[in-house]
């Protein structure tokens, strides 16, 4: 076991993309064997990746974090509740209009058996497609029976145990419409990725207040359980800056981990990839690694509702 936390030869020195992307104890515990299996959770999470501001890496993330925790051994379904379906390009998965989608599954015609589909990259991960038919489907949904509720009655525990899954990530679209709502509803975690970057913070505080509303009206049991620091640039004074401010509102939800600015990152899903089947090596897959890491360290404190 190789500990390969001070190991940067995978990367180009200099290269802009990722030199110098490192925030103090940001990079935890990465081995060169760091997939061996991990704990895999007692109880299922069910985690929504939000942020209405559009580009901050919500998609990356469910993407990314997804294929990390697979290979940590746990077993994945990302939902893509995005019509522009980059979550499903990003795993391999076909998206073209009828392939059986999140569309189907949220106005009932499929049920999740029939629109899951395996991802060609690990096994243990699984992606429900969005169609562009989704597009159509916030309209749509309006005037549905228990319009919020959706996609929550769509999660069949049933399929979901014969599956054995861990963990379901819903990757949302950049809004606080219709198909973000149902998300919210469905899961007990919210997933905040935020940018390190100008106006990190914009629009968090009308996300934080949607959520409240919907925990207080729809489901009790969501809470903001993790932020994820992303396109972390180590070069700049800004980058440091926003995870100062960041960690110092949000405290020990926010993962210790943060995902570097990386082109690798942003190339690999143009090979229809993850980061990890695109440049295993990269700082970028190594962080997600470590992100996927933290995140079933907590999941022991998760299960008996312990976590802030
Ligand atoms: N760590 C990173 N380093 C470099 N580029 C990144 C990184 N994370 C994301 N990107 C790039 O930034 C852009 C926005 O990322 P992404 O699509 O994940 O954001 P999003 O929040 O899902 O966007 P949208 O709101 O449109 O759904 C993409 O081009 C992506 O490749
Ligand atoms: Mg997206």
């Amino acid at each position: 076991m190789t500990d390969t936390r001070t190991d940067v030869s995978h990367e180009t020195p200099g290269d802009p993309s990722t030199g110098g992307a490192r925030e103090g104890d940001a990079v935890v515990g990465i081995r060169a064997d760091g997939t061996e299996g991990l704990p895999r959770p007692a109880q299922r999470r069910i985690i929504t990746i939000a942020n209405q501001k559009g580009g901050v890496g919500k998609t990356t993330t469910a993407v990314n974090l997804a294929a990390a925790l697979a290979a940590h051994g746990q077993r994945v379904i990302v939902i893509d509740l995005d019509p522009q379906g980059n979550s499903s390009t990003a795993l391999g998965v076909d998206h073209r209009s009828g392939v059986p989608s999140t569309y189907e599954l949220l106005i009932g015609e499929i049920d999740l058996r029939e629109a899951v589909h395996a991802s060609p990259h690990d096994p243990n991960l699984y992606c429900v497609p969005a169609t562009i038919d989704l597009a159509g489907a916030e309209i749509e949904l309006v005037s549905m029976v228990a319009r919020e509720g959706r996609l929550r009655n769509a999660l069949d525990e049933t399929i979901l145990d014969e599956m054995e899954i861990d963990y379901v990530l819903i990757d949302c679209p950049p809004s606080l419409g219709l198909l973000t709502v149902n998300a919210l509803v469905a899961a007990r975690e919210v997933l905040l990725p935020i940018q390190c970057e100008y106006y990190a913070l914009e629009g968090v505080g009308q996300l934080l207040r949607n959520i409240e509303l919907v925990q207080a009206h729809l489901n009790r049991s969501l809470h903001v359980s993790t932020i994820l620091l992303t396109m972390y640039d180590g070069r700049t004074k800004l980058a440091g800056q926003v995870a100062d401010e960041v960690r110092k509102h949000f405290g020990d939800i926010v993962l210790r981990t943060v995902i570097p600015r990386s082109v690798k990152i942003s190339e690999a899903p143009g090979y229809g990839m993850t980061i990890l089947e695109y440049d295993p090596g990269s700082r970028g897959a190594l962080s997600y690694l470590d992100a996927g890491r933290e995140m079933t360290e907590r999941a022991a404190a998760m299960n008996t509702g312990q976590e802030q």
